[in-house]
């Protein structure tokens, strides 16, 4: 019996910072509303390449930082909404990229819970004991599929990667101990990107009607976002007898400040358990979760308790236990 444990963990965010007030001068929006509606101030844009760009500079730091030569990796998964290419898999590009020669890997699509969907699959394929170094790496370059003349939706979005190292270990006592995942398919229509896909491939009117961007009727995903967060949380924590007092971190998706502090809320936290870095990055998709953790690395102990959570599109939902291993 193994159990897979987090045993590093990495980020990489682009140097350059689109702010509110940058923003402002894009659209019809303002700091003031942005900060308020969302807790956001500001993302960071890749200016060149696409989201493997970010992965390598994730995996890097991860492999240095667990002292791994890239042929000792094993499997290598990344979750995005922002392939570099649809085919071949961002994965493949990664291991080529990084001298990979002994992994394998793919790529999956959860919306903004591919982090957590994908966290219980891979722990699974570890806790069998094949894998021994196993890299889950979630990034998106979001500013991709962001239309800079919605304001709606590009106050919200901004590009990282983050990624976590994954082994088996017989010491039960840590690493993901346990996962709920839910979809229902009822929010296709309310966040989605409507063209450029197989049932209705990019034609030269949908690209003059910004159709090959992402959609998004924030009011509606905002109510469901609330209530799937913080019922699945509250079912993760009640099924591990953890409450406010024995749980030491939150690690939330990072959609919006408001979802955050309901979730928080719900599950008796104070705001000092909860991490947040919306403010300085916004809403990442597939990276929020592991920069999080990237973030406040120096303040995890090892034996904390941690929840992971999320909710997008589809809709998709979910929340992870971990007890922090490192
Ligand atoms: N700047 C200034 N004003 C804006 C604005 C902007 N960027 N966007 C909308 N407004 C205006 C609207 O026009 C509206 O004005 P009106 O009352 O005169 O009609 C008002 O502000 C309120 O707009 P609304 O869309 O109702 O705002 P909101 O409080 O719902 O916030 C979101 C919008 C997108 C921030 C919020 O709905 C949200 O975070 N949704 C969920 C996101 C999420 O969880 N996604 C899933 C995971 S990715």
């Amino acid at each position: 019996m193994f159990r897979a444990k987090i045993t590093g963990i990495s980020g990489y965010v682009p140097e350059y910072i689109l702010n509110n007030e940058e923003l402002s001068t894009i659209v019809d929006t303002n700091d003031e509303w942005i900060v308020t509606r969302t807790g956001i101030k500001e993302r960071r844009i890749l200016k060149e390449g696409g989201t493997s760009v970010m992965c390598v500079k994730a995996i890097e730091e991860l492999l240095a930082k667990t002292n791994t030569k890239p042929e000792e990796v094993d499997l290598v998964v990344v979750t995005t909404v922002t392939p570099d290419w649809p085919v071949p898999a961002t994965a493949n590009i990664i291991c080529q990229k990084l001298g990979m020669t002994k992994a394998w890997g793919f790529d999956t699509q959860a919306a903004c819970s591919g982090f957590i969907f994908t966290l219980e699959a891979v722990s699974k394929m570890v806790e069998s004991g094949k894998y021994k170094k196993a890299i889950l790496v979630g990034a998106d370059k979001m500013s991709s599929i962001t239309n800079y003349t919605d304001r709606n939706t590009c106050i919200l979005f901004g590009d990282g990667a983050g990624a976590i190292m994954l082994e088996p270990t017989t010491d039960m006592e840590y690493g993901v101990i346990d996962c709920q995942c839910y979809m229902d398919g009822s929010g296709i229509e309310n966040l989605n990107v409507k063209r450029g896909r197989s049932e209705y491939p990019l034609t030269k009117d949908t690209i003059d009607l910004n159709e090959q961007y992402i959609y998004q009727d924030g009011k509606k995903v905002f109510v469901k976002a609330v209530k799937g967060m913080a019922d699945v949380v509250e079912e993760v924590m009640k099924r591990n007898h953890l409450s406010s007092e024995n749980l030491n971190w939150l690690v939330p998706h990072q959609a919006n400040k408001r979802i955050i502090d309901a979730t928080a809320d719900r599950a008796g936290l104070s705001e000092d358990k909860v991490m947040l870095n919306i403010q300085k990055f916004g809403n990442t998709t597939n990276a929020t979760i592991p920069l999080c953790l990237w973030d406040y690395e120096k303040k995890l102990k090892k034996g904390d308790n941690l929840i992971l959570c999320a909710f997008g599109a589809g809709y998709t939902w979910g929340a992870v236990y971990v007890k922090w291993g490192i």
